[in-house]
């Protein structure tokens, strides 16, 4: 406690968790591809916080005098309309604002679709607007999509050549999905930890994917989320330190703290002033599991969510899962047979897929009364669909299922299941009575 009670805005202050910051900062930076003799990286609010951190770092590098004379009219965001809100409340808060954020439609696998990304920069060049920052998510809140950050960056220098604008910034929201870059080094062909087949196979896709995150500007890594730390532990990492002269505060500004003979690490970039020594949590934990032992943990996720599914799948009839094998399982309950690849294919209309929506919600009400004994998540926005009678697109909500305990082994899975089972087949009675009663 008292090593964790250090101030970290200095290392006079907190030399503990000063050392133990600059340690993760390397550490990570290494696993990633990231230079670490270039990067740099510090804790703070959350993965929430990395992406104002990151805005900010953004319209500072582009109008390094915005520190003085407010930010631009003229710069635009953009993320996938399934992306985290993180953006939305930075946009508000740096005076961007929420109209200059450009929302870009998702795929299927719930990855920002390029084509529409590359049109909407181009429709905001054409309006004289500044492409300025886009938010590649790497692992969806609700769904775990990961945006092609390869393709992204492709197209970003490919607009940045043909109209000669300023290199856009990209921000990896890796809060969610960026532990999932201790595979990156893994031999998927030897298999070391034997991991089964078909875990195997998720791994080395997401392998192929967090891979390329080296070419984010900045990133995050959430570990209070899949890295079993206490909530705060958030290490934003940014690829080359140079960006920081942009945002760091003049030494007059900082009176009281500030470079001495014994010591000289001073973060007058941070937003935060004092900072708890929260980089101590994340060290401990990288010491104490180690790249294998944290990737035992990640898969032990996926095995989990594999069980799940399938026990799911064969246990309820009316259900459908709704986002690919990730640590979530998103899955929607139909009142009878299940009618999701007319969903999906824009058949239904707005009325059946509201009602659809309604259905689920009142039984997420009803698992929630008993979440003491097992909790489920649920979401509003698992994805957007076409219906057949209107322009707009619908929000679809399902529950989920998000399991990253070390102790959700596939040993509990059928109880899990069964939780579900047990009150669906309930509520379903329920509603037939209510019918009854009703038309009676
Ligand atoms: C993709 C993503 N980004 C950002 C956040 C915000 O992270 P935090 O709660 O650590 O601020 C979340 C939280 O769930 C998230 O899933």
């Amino acid at each position: 406690m008292v090593l964790v009670n250090g101030n970290n805005i200095w290392d006079v202050e907190g030399p503990a968790a000063a050392t133990a910051e600059i340690e993760v900062t390397s550490m990570l930076s290494k696993l990633v591809g990231y230079d670490e003799n270039i990067s740099a990286g510090y804790t703070t609010w959350g993965g929430q916080g990395a992406v104002f951190n990151s805005l900010r770092l953004a319209i500072a590098r582009y109008a390094p005098t915005s520190n003085q004379s407010g930010v631009p009219q003229n710069l635009y965001c953009f993320c996938s309309e399934l992306s985290h809100y993180s953006l939305y409340k930075s946009v508000e808060a740096t005076g961007i604002g929420v109209e200059n954020m450009i929302r870009v439609k998702a795929n299927a696998d719930h990855s920002m679709n390029l084509e529409d990304l590359k049109e909407k920069m181009e429709h905001v060049i054409a309006q004289g607007g500044v492409p300025l920052y886009v938010l590649a998510t790497m692992g969806a809140t609700d769904t775990f999509g990961i945006d092609d950050i390869e393709g992204i960056k492709l197209i970003s220098e490919e607009l940045e050549r043909a109209y000669g604008i300023y290199p856009l910034f990209i921000h990896a929201d890796s809060a969610m999905g960026g532990m999932y870059s201790f595979f990156n080094s893994y031999d998927f062909g030897s298999n070391p930890l034997r991991f089964e087949d078909n875990v195997n196979e998720v791994l080395k896709s997401y392998q192929q994917k967090f891979k390329h995150i080296k070419l984010a500007d900045s990133m995050v890594f959430d570990f209070h989320k899949l890295g079993q730390t206490p909530y705060i532990t958030s290490l934003f990492l940014i690829k080359n330190r140079e960006y920081l002269k942009y945002v760091d505060l003049d030494a007059e500004e900082t009176p009281y703290v500030g470079n001495r003979g014994y010591g000289s690490y001073h973060t007058g970039y941070t937003l935060e002033c004092s900072r708890m020594g929260s980089a101590l949590a994340i060290y401990a934990s990288l010491l104490a599991f180690g790249v294998d032992g944290y990737q035992e943990l990640l898969a032990n996720y996926i095995r989990v969510n594999i069980a799940f599914r399938e026990t799911l799948i064969k246990e309820v009839s009316n259900v459908v899962i709704t986002n690919e094998v990730s640590p979530i399982t998103t899955f929607r309950f139909y009142p009878e047979k299940t009618k999701w690849n007319d969903e999906r294919n824009g058949l239904l209309t707005v009325e059946e897929i509201t009602e659809i929506n309604q259905f689920n919600d009142e039984f997420a009400e009803v698992i929630g009364a008993e979440r003491d004994i097992v909790f489920f998540g649920n979401t509003k926005k698992q994805c957007l669909l076409e219906a057949a009678n209107s322009n707009k697109r619908i929000s679809v909500y399902a529950h989920k299922f998000f399991t990253i305990s070390p102790y959700s082994t596939i040993d509990e899975v059928d109880h899990y299941v069964e939780f579900l089972k047990e009150h669906l087949d309930c509520f379903l009675k329920l509603n037939e009575l209510q019918e009854l009663e009703r038309s009676s």
